[in-house]
This record gives C-alpha cells, structure tokens and sequence, in this order.
C-alpha cells in the first residue's frame, strides 16, 4: 500500500501550490487527480489575482472590499490573513517565473476589477490561471524526489479510522481500472468546485464536485453552501466565460434599448460593481423585457469601446472565444452574455490553515470554505485563495504530519468501493442513464437556484434533488471496461453532485433573506439581526442534510449598507 506524509486530492493551484509548500517543509509528499494537472479547472481562471502592490494601496482596503463584496458574511480574521499575505504571494509567484503583465515603468500592471476601490488586479493577459498553473508545475518537477504524481486517479472516498481520523484515500487508477488503498498522515482536498451542479456554467466538466460529497459523507460540515456566484458575463447559451478583464478594461453592459443600465443599481462603480449587483441587475434587465438576442435572454458586452490594440494585447482569450463559438469580432462589435453560474462561495469548513474538523483532513481551493468570500466572492480573490490557504494548509500539514505515525490501514474500504463499481458495471440497461439524470439536476438548479430565488422554487428544486437520488441509485451506463472508463466515474460523480446540490438547496431554503448571491424575492431584504450567521450543512443519520450555525467573525469592520 502507497504510504505518504501529505496526500493531496487535486492538482490544481491550491493543490499545487500545498503539495510545494509541504515539499518544502521536509516531509514525503503525493498529488493525486482525475486529470492530468494542467487540464485542471484553474487553467479557464482569466482576469488576474487581487493583491494591494501599488504604492498608494494597503492590504486593509483589499480586505474592507472583500469584506463588503461578501455582504459581511466573510469571516475578516481569514480575509485579513488573505489579503495581508497576497502582495508576498504575488511577488513569490513573480518569482518563480510566472510573466505577469508589465506597465511602461516596467512595474507589475495592476487592472480593474468589480468591488474593488483601486486597481488591484495582477494578470497575464486573459489567461492568469493557465500562466501560474504551468508554472508550479513546472516546480513541482522540480521537487519530483519528495513529490509522487498521480496523475488520472480517481479517488472514490476518504478513509476515517476508528477514531475519527482521516487517514488516506481510496482510489481508481484511470488508465487500468486498478483500485487501490493509499495511507497518509495528512489529507488535503483541493479537488475544486461544484459547477456541473448547474447547466450552464463557466466550470469544466471536472467540476463535479468530489471532495466536498467525500468529506459531506465523511462527518464534515459544509459551510455557505446556498451562496452561489453567478458571472455577469458568460456566453450566451453554452455559459463560457468572458472574462470580467473586459470590463475591467473598460467594457460596457447594453440593454436593447442601448442603455448603460448599471447606472440605476450602481452609480458608482457602473459595471466593476461586485458580481452579485451586476448579475441581478442584468437578470432584471432581462426579466422586464429589455434583453436582447432571438430569446431576449442576453445582455450586450460592448468591449469596442476599448482600444483595439488593448483588446488583442490583453483580452486575447476571449478575442478568440468569440470568433469561435459566437461568431463575434469583439473588437468590431457587442457580443451577447448573460448571468451564468461560476463558482460556489461555500465548501467544506475550514480554519486558516485548511484544517477541517476531522483530524487529519484538510480542504483549500474552491472545495473549501474559509470563509472569505461569504455571500459574494470578487474576481479575481479566488486564484488569491487557491494560492494563500493551499500554501497554509501544505504547511500545517507537513508539519502535523512530522509528529504523526504512519496509520495502518485495513481494506474495508477498498473492498466496499471496488464492489461500488462493479455494481455500478452490472446495472441492467433500463431505467435512466446517468447523463439524463445530470441534466436534468443541472437545468432544475439553474431555473431554480440562481440568481433570484424563492421559496416554492426551491422546495420543488430540493423535491427534485430527491428524486433524483433515488433514480441515481439505479442509473445505468454503457462502458463495462476497465481502461479509462469514464462512464462509470460519471456514475460516481452523479452521486457527489446531487449530494452536494441537496445541501445548497437546503441551505438555500433556510436564509430567510437577501444577502450577497442569495436574493430571495419572497425575502427581499438583508436581515443581519436573524441572518448574520453561517449556515452548516452536516449529513444526519438518515442520509438528509442537518443545519447548524456559526458566528461570523468581525474584526474591524462592522455591517453597513452595501452601495457600489
Ligand atoms: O472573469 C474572470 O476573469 C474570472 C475571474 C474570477 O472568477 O476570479
């Protein structure tokens, strides 16, 4: 049986930059994906990463604008950490060569995002992600001595001993279909979000939700989990991301009748307003008849309004994002976007260092919840997240793992998932295949679990969900091989989904109030006196998610209106 000091779930940034940091604390360290990890999701992040580098900046204003980009349900002791870190991460990953946009004065070029007071955003063009991701890889190599790779290896479930411990993995070699035990003194999932929760969305097909199911299934809460971002600015119809670099360029947002219509909801800020005013606002636009497109569905992007020469230079991505799949010279004229859903602000609960109430199991990255981003996450505070609290947790890992015994391991585990799957193989071609079920989970979240809400839409979504595990347990699919038999992952991950969506539904239909992406139209008001608390959803004893809450922490900045 494989044997590791940290073992972490996903190769993404926070995974890449945890198994670099635990490397580099002198303990023997495993990486594990399903894919290979440069085709992790953090590859499609685009616009930059926040950090207060400017001279005239200060980590207080990045962290009071994340602050209030959350709706004050961000906990401030961790935004605090996340921003007074950042400029130090920034420069680390500068480094180490990652080749950040330069001004003419040959310092980092800082661009403009949504909710924050300053231009505060470092970038590689549209491609920030893609450009770190190869990058601590390429370090990782590096590190190849002390850092094993498994690359195209599914993990189908957390090992917890007898005393509540997570002690290592369960996990199916891809390429063979070989399933085997791995032992770790400490766990770190960082395997990503939830997007394929909802159809459409900006998330890869990977995104499916895994490590937040495990550790749900495992005793660990899940925290915020009705808190769901939808982007201003997806493509229409397929949900691909424009990046909000566009209208941090200087990009505006066109109703039909050729109105700059954010000046009503954010005078101000006008289109860099936080995510959740502008989506609500387009979504309003779009439900009192003034969309555009055959549907009315859509919104205009008008990036022309920005220098050609800029455009080609610095939003190259999705130049070619919309010649291909629109049709659209977005430097010649407007292209069609509208709110899609593109992150999920909630995960499973953790401290500043990633630790998660069961021993041994950490979380970073998008599957964890700190909490900093609340009720709203800003752009580009996420690639900050992956990138600080994957560090602290490669760090408090290794170190919990320096004075942690090997754990032995029976292979109960392995034994029960091994016959998971071949049971799964062995389902009779009747009934409903799995796609059919996904599907119709994704639709039923996104008509119902968006940007506007209400009661009865959620307790017919939550019906739904119900439903829909019960005809999971059956599903069948076509692939009865062993060699990269993604059908029957597909089944699995089937099951991760619809765990998941069950806790943002039931959390969703416990806020009572309006705060950050929630906004329900039965309750339309922000409710700090009742509501100024986290929600956990921990699975109860019949299977169905149980609600407890958490304070918010507040340190400095107390709740106020939120006006941008
Ligand atoms: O629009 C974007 O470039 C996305 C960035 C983010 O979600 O942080």
């Amino acid at each position: 049986m494989p044997e590791h000091d940290v073992l972490i779930i996903g190769a993404g940034l926070a995974g890449q930059r945890a198994a670099l940091a635990a490397a580099q604390n002198g303990v023997s360290v495993a990486i594990m994906s399903k894919v290979h990890p440069v085709r992790s999701h953090s590859v499609a992040a685009a616009g930059g990463i926040n950090a207060a580098i400017d001279v005239s900046d200060d980590w207080r204003s990045h962290a009071y604008d994340t602050v209030k980009g959350s709706d004050f349900l961000g906990d401030q002791d961790a935004i605090e950490v996340m921003c007074r870190e950042a400029p130090g991460e920034v420069m680390h990953l500068e480094h180490i060569g990652v080749t950040f946009h330069r001004n003419e004065r040959g310092e980092l070029d800082l661009r403009a995002f949504g909710g924050a007071s300053i231009n505060r955003t470092a970038y590689v063009a549209d491609i920030t992600g893609q450009a770190i991701l190869h990058v601590l890889y390429e370090q990782l190599l590096k590190h190849s001595s002390v850092v094993a790779r498994y690359e195209e290896w599914f993990t189908t479930s957390l090992i917890i001993d007898d005393d509540g411990a997570c002690v290592g993995v369960v996990a199916r070699d891809i390429r063979s279909g070989r399933i085997e035990t791995f032992a770790a003194k400490s766990v770190i999932l960082a395997s990503g979000g939830a997007g394929q929760c909802f159809k459409p969305t900006t998330n890869a097909l990977i995104c499916t939700a895994d490590g937040m199911a495990q550790a749900y299934r495992a005793g660990a809460p899940l925290m915020d989990m009705e808190m769901i971002q939808y982007h201003p600015t997806t493509l229409a119809e397929n949900g691909f991301l424009i990046t909000e670099g566009a209208r941090g360029e200087g990009a505006h947002l066109l109703n039909k009748d050729g109105e700059r219509f954010m000046s009503k909801s954010a005078p101000n800020k006008m289109e860099l307003a936080s995510r959740d005013v502008v989506s609500r606002a387009e979504q309003t636009e779009i439900n009192e008849g003034r969309g555009v497109g055959a549907d009315g569905k859509g919104i205009y992007l008008d990036i022309t309004v920005v220098p050609r020469k800029r455009t080609l230079e610095a939003l190259r991505e999705i130049v070619n994002i919309g010649k291909d799949f629109a049709g659209v010279d977005i430097t010649r004229e407007p292209i069609i976007i509208q709110p899609g859903q593109h992150y999920i602000m909630g995960g499973v609960k953790t401290d500043i260092d990633g630790q998660t109430p069961i021993t041994g199991l950490y979380a970073a990255g998008e599957v964890a919840c700190v909490s900093v981003h609340g009720g709203n996450r800003l752009g580009a505070n996420s690639l900050l997240d992956t990138l600080i609290f994957g560090r602290r947790s490669g760090e408090h890992a290794a170190q919990r793992a320096l004075s942690t015994p090997v754990p032995r391991i029976s292979d109960t585990a392995l034994r029960r998932d091994a016959k998971m799957i071949e049971e799964i193989i062995a389902r009779p071609r009747s009934g409903r295949r799995v796609s059919e079920i996904k599907e119709e989970l994704g639709t039923t979240m996104n008509s119902h679990c968006a940007v506007f809400r209400d009661g009865p839409g959620l307790q017919s979504a939550y019906e739904t969900v119900r439903r829909l595990k019960e005809e999971a347990a059956h599903a069948y699919i076509d692939d009865s091989g062993t060699v990269f038999n993604q059908d029957v992952l597909g089944a699995i991950e089937l099951g991760y989904m619809l765990d998941t969506a069950e806790t943002i539904v039931a959390a969703a239909i416990e806020r009572t109030e309006s705060r950050g992406a929630q906004f329900r139209t039965d309750f339309p008001e922000r409710n700090d006196a009742e509501w100024l608390k986290h929600i956990n959803t921990t699975r109860g004893a019949n299977g169905e998610p149980e609600i407890s809450y958490s304070p918010v922490t507040i340190t400095q900045w107390q709740p106020e209106e939120r006006k941008y």
